[in-house]
């Protein structure tokens, strides 16, 4: 099994990122093959709307993420983290879930010509975040775009740890039970 990490905030060693740390290493304890993707570290460009992938299911840009399409068709577990950016995911982890446009085209192309596209209820995705308000509102856009970034890769949404009123670097590491229900949820996401 491949369990996929995408860390997606820009802050090193911030609130998300220790989220998503407890997390894998709840995940590790059926020893999976685990896998940690930082898009603060990548170079990957925004989706230029082409209409190329329509045709052939491939992105036509050249840039980090021709090594992140293998690691999204092959993983079993996605887990997505990223604090709240003016209410939805920063801005570098859109433009990794915008490109994953290219294999929601590769499925219904695959669909149009008859085969099986269906989603694959045995590979799930996760999203964790963190904000610094309390509004009620403050993860739903979060939450729709991990659900469709899932869907277009084909798996189930399998749900969702988000923590309000953590704002600086480090915080959620004074919260009561965060790391603790991300290490727990982390080992049963993988079976563990
Ligand atoms: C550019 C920017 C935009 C932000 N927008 C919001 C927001 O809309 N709502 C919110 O509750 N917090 C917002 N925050 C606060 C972060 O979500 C919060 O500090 C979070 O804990 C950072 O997590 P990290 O350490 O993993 O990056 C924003 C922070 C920055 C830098």
């Amino acid at each position: 099994m491949l369990v996929l990490g995408i860390y997606g905030s820009p802050r090193p060693r911030g609130n998300t990122d220790l989220l998503l740390d407890a997390f894998l290493e709840g995940a590790s304890s059926s020893h999976p093959e685990v896998r940690r993707l930082y898009v603060r570290n990548m170079r990957i460009h925004g989706c230029i709307e082409c209409g190329k992938c329509d045709e052939t299911g491939v992105c036509v840009q050249q840039d980090d993420m021709a090594g992140v399409y293998p690691l999204l068709e092959a993983a079993s577990r996605i887990v997505i983290a990223s604090p709240i950016f003016f209410y939805g995911v920063t801005a570098q982890l859109k433009l990794l879930i915008d490109r994953s446009q290219a294999l929601y085209m590769k499925r219904e192309i695959a669909r149009r010509e008859g085969g099986d596209a269906s989603p694959d209820p045995s590979r799930r995705g996760f999203l964790l975040s963190a904000g610094a308000t309390g509004g009620k509102r403050m993860f739903e856009c979060a939450i729709l775009t991990a659900k469709y970034f899932f869907d277009a890769l084909g798996m189930t949404y399998a749900g969702e740890l988000c923590y309000p009123r953590i704002e600086h670097k480090g915080d959620i590491g004074q919260h009561p039970t965060a790391l603790d229900d991300c290490l727990r949820t982390g080992k049963s996401f993988t079976g563990g």
